[in-house]
């Protein structure tokens, strides 16, 4: 069988480590271990007292009912998981066999699609309207949707543009889904990333039976190091995907879990932090796209540390990403990485030099291609 790379995952994994800037990355300036821990000496001690045995495999108790508050599901919903990307992985093969039908999102981040395909199943996308601020086609999620489609995947709030969907258009979600009795994979790792509104996007479990909900310290949390996501699905699906998880990973790691319960406490200090940084960062790369003088556009995205910029010239997505990389030291994510042409995913959520200075290095190797 024929295997899909993730396009975007390769392209970062090769090169995010030789770039002097990276802008690739999805989240906001990582948290140093010292800020998570609030410089306090009984905090450090508890840190140093940990066990380093296997912890428990489907997290600790305390940890279960932290993430359990923050989709406001019961504990006995939640798996932890290593990162989203684990929980995506063995929700995917929990419920997908080889000719199913899968929908998602595009652009989107395109893991639940290339999960799908390399497990045999036919995959079509429902657009994110871009001529319409990015809003979704729903008209076209009921048509591309058939009887025989076994799961929808959002992400909300998206990634790379941002969007934030209304209660509305996730009750068209619903509606469709039930209509065929397809499961919906809401992947919400971007909650608590609004730039717009100190409200965080509600979570859609409850929504609807046939429901999986995505979750991870790695974007609203600054904490990617960490590894450490989860799943919060109805416990016969909790189930089927910790029987998988035995098999990928068995478990994240103790400290992992120990930092993420801090992590979860401290939610309201790590989210204006990372807010913070989401709100002046888009504001520089903003202002850098107005002084392009039309070479760049961007629709204001309502929420993460990611804008997706929009270039005029006569060259695809993948040779101005690799020149960018080359000539100007600077890693973003190519459209194509998103499943469309003539963009660029840059993260904005840096600190303001850094991020200064990746943008005029960018600006730099784009004269020469418009000249
Ligand atoms: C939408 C989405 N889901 C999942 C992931 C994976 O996140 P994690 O670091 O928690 O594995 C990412 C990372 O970029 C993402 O953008």
């Amino acid at each position: 069988m024929s295997f899909t790379p993730f396009a975007l995952e390769e392209w970062q994994s090769r090169y995010e480590h030789s770039v002097a800037y990276n802008l690739a990355d999805s989240g906001c300036h990582p948290v140093a271990l010292g800020e998570l821990l609030g410089d306090d000496p009984e905090a450090v001690r508890r840190l140093l007292a940990i066990d380093l045995h296997y912890p428990p495999v489907g997290g600790t108790d305390r940890l279960r009912a932290l993430i359990a508050e923050w989709h406001g599901a019961d504990p006995a919903n939640v798996l932890v998981t290593v990162g989203a990307a684990e929980a995506n992985a063995i929700t995917v093969s929990s419920l997908v066999s080889p000719g199913d039908h899968v929908v998602v999102m595009e652009p989107g981040y395109r893991q639940v699609r290339g999960l799908a395909l390399n497990a045999g199943a036919e995959v079509d996308a429902f657009p994110l309207d871009p001529d319409n601020g990015w809003r979704p086609d729903l008209a076209a999620l009921e048509s591309v949707v058939r009887p025989d489609t076994k799961l929808i995947a959002i992400t909300n709030p998206n990634n790379p543009v941002g969007t934030i969907l209304t209660p509305s258009e996730l009750a068209a979600v619903v509606a469709v889904a039930e209509r065929v009795g397809a499961w919906v994979l809401a992947d919400e790792v971007y909650r608590g990333t609004e730039r717009l509104t100190d409200e965080i996007t509600p979570s859609l479990w409850g929504g609807y039976d046939k429901l999986v909900c995505v979750g991870s310290l790695s974007k609203a949390f600054g904490l990617p190091g960490l590894r450490l996501g989860w799943l919060v699905a109805p416990p016969a699906m909790v189930e089927a995907t910790w029987r998988r998880h035995e098999y990928a990973t068995i478990a994240t790691s103790m400290l992992s879990m120990h930092l993420a319960e801090v992590a979860l406490r401290s939610r309201d200090r790590l989210l204006t932090r990372n807010r913070a940084l989401i709100r002046d960062g888009y504001d520089r790369l903003s202002k850098w796209v107005a002084d392009s003088n039309g070479l760049l556009s961007v629709v204001a995205p309502q929420s993460t540390a990611l804008a997706f910029v929009r270039y005029d010239l006569p060259m695809t997505s993948a040779e101005v990403a690799d020149a960018l990389r080359t000539e100007g030291s600077v890693l973003v994510g190519a459209g194509e990485h998103f499943g469309i042409e003539s963009h660029l995913r840059i993260t904005h959520g840096l600190e303001p030099g850094y991020l200064d200075a990746a943008l005029s290095s960018i600006t730099k190797v784009l004269r020469t291609y418009q000249a």
